[in-house]
C-alpha cells in the first residue's frame, strides 16, 4: 500500500451533486430537507448536479411500470420547484453507467464493517437482514460513487444522509491513501435550515417517509389544498400553547416539528416562527400553517399535475441531462481505472 498523502482540499473545483430515490411519492420532508434547497443552491453560482437515483431504488422491490412513473414524477417535481434544466443537470442515474461502473471500485475499497455500522441499512433491514438484497447493503457504497464520479465537493441533503457522506469520504481518503494519490475530494455534508429532518404527523419522533404506512404521517407532494389542510388540522400536538422560546419546544417534538416546518416554509429561523406565535393555541397555528403549507406547496403540485401531462418532454430534459452528466463523469472514471491499473485497450 502507498505512502498516506495529504489531501489540500482546496485544489478541487466547488461541484454540487444530490439524489433523491423514486421509490414513491416524494413527501414534505425530501421538499424541505432537499429539493427546496437544490433550487437556492441553483442560484449561488456553483455547477449543480441533481439525479433521480433509480439504482438505489431498486435496492428494494419496484414494480416496474411504478418505477418509471416514480421516475418521471420525481423529475417533475425538480421542475416544478424551480430546478431550471438550463443550469443544473438534471437525470436519472441508470444513464450514466459511470455510477455502477464506479461502485463496484468502492465496493472494493469500503470494508464490512463500515457498511455494517449504517444505522439505515439496519433500521431498513430490521429483523430480516438475512432476506434484504445484496444491493440494499452495498448501497452507501454506490451512494458515494454517485457522488465522486463528478468529483463533488458539496452534498445538500436532510440530516438522515449525515453517516453516508461520512462514509463516503472515508472512501475518498481510503482510495487517495491506498493508490497515493489526490485525486477525490473529500466532500462536505450541507445539512443547512430549520428542517434538515422532519417529522412524521403522527408522531413526532419518527421522521417524515415515503415508505411510512399512514398516508396521515406525511404530507405528498401529490396532495391537493384539501388534503394538505386536513392533515395539518389532524397532526398530532399537545395541549398546551406554544412557548415563547425554543427551549420550551425541548420535550414536545410534535410542536418543534410544526415550528420547524412552519420556519422552513416561509423562510424564517424556528426562533422568529416562536417569537410571532408565544402564547398562540393550536387551534389559531395549525390554520396558518395550513394556509401557509397550501400556499407555498399548491403552484408546485399543479405545475408537477401540468409537467407530468407530457411524459416524452421529461424523458427529452433527462436523456439531456444524463449527456451533460456523462461528459463530466466518463473521464474522471477512465482515469479510475488507469489509477486502480486496469488495461483499456483501443478497440481494433
Ligand atoms: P431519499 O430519497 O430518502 O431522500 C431524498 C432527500 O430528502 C431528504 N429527506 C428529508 N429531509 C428532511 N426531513 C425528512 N423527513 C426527509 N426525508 C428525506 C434526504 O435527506 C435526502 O437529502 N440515499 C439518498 C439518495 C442518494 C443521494 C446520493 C443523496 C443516493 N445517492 C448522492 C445525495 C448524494 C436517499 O435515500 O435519499
Amino acid at each position: 500500500m502507498a505512502e498516506p498523502v495529504q489531501t489540500p482540499q482546496a485544489s478541487f473545483a466547488p461541484r454540487i451533486f444530490s439524489g433523491i430515490q423514486p421509490s414513491g411519492g416524494l413527501t414534505l420532508g425530501n421538499y424541505l430537507g432537499a429539493l427546496k434547497r437544490f433550487v437556492e443552491k441553483q442560484d449561488e453560482g456553483i455547477e449543480t448536479i441533481y439525479c433521480m437515483v433509480d439504482m438505489h431504488a431498486i435496492t428494494v422491490w419496484q414494480d416496474p411500470a411504478k418505477l418509471r412513473q416514480q421516475t418521471r414524477e420525481g423529475a417533475a417535481a425538480f421542475l416544478a420547484a424551480g430546478i431550471d434544466p438550463a443550469r443544473s443537470i438534471l437525470f436519472n442515474q441508470s444513464q450514466v453507467s459511470a455510477h455502477a461502473e464506479l461502485g463496484w471500485i468502492f465496493n472494493c475499497i469500503a470494508r464490512m464493517g463500515w457498511m455494517s455500522r449504517m444505522t439505515q441499512f439496519k433500521d431498513k433491514a430490521g429483523k430480516n437482514s438475512e432476506n434484504v438484497s445484496l444491493g440494499l447493503f452495498a448501497y452507501p457504497s454506490l451512494m458515494a460513487a454517485d457522488i465522486l464520479a463528478y468529483k463533488a465537493t458539496h452534498v445538500p441533503v436532510g440530516e438522515d444522509q449525515k453517516q453516508h457522506l461520512e462514509l463516503t469520504r472515508d472512501i475518498a481518503i481510503k482510495f487517495n491513501n491506498d493508490y497515493g494519490v489526490n485525486f477525490f475530494p473529500v466532500v462536505e455534508p450541507v445539512i443547512e435550515g430549520a428542517a434538515t429532518r422532519v417529522m412524521s404527523l403522527r408522531d413526532g419522533t419518527k421522521k417524515m417517509s415515503k415508505s411510512d404506512p399512514s398516508d396521515q404521517s406525511r404530507i405528498n407532494l401529490t396532495d391537493d389544498a384539501d388534503t394538505i389542510a386536513k392533515k395539518i388540522r389532524k397532526a398530532k400536538t399537545d395541549p398546551e400553547p406554544l412557548p415563547d422560546s425554543l427551549d420550551g419546544l425541548k420535550d414536545r417534538p410534535e410542536a418543534r416539528n410544526l415550528v420547524n416546518i412552519y420556519a422552513a416554509l416561509a423562510g424564517h429561523t424556528a426562533e422568529q416562527v416562536i417569537r410571532d406565535y408565544a402564547g398562540a393555541q393550536f387551534g389559531t397555528f395549525k390554520p396558518a400553517l395550513a394556509d401557509l403549507a397550501v400556499a407555498k406547496l399548491e403552484p408546485i403540485t399543479l405545475e408537477m399535475n401540468r409537467l407530468m401531462q407530457d411524459p416524452a418532454e421529461i424523458d427529452r430534459i433527462l436523456g439531456q441531462g444524463a449527456a451533460r452528466a456523462e461528459a463530466i463523469a466518463r473521464p474522471i472514471v477512465d482515469q479510475v481505472y488507469d489509477i486502480v491499473g486496469m488495461i483499456r485497450a483501443p478497440r481494433t
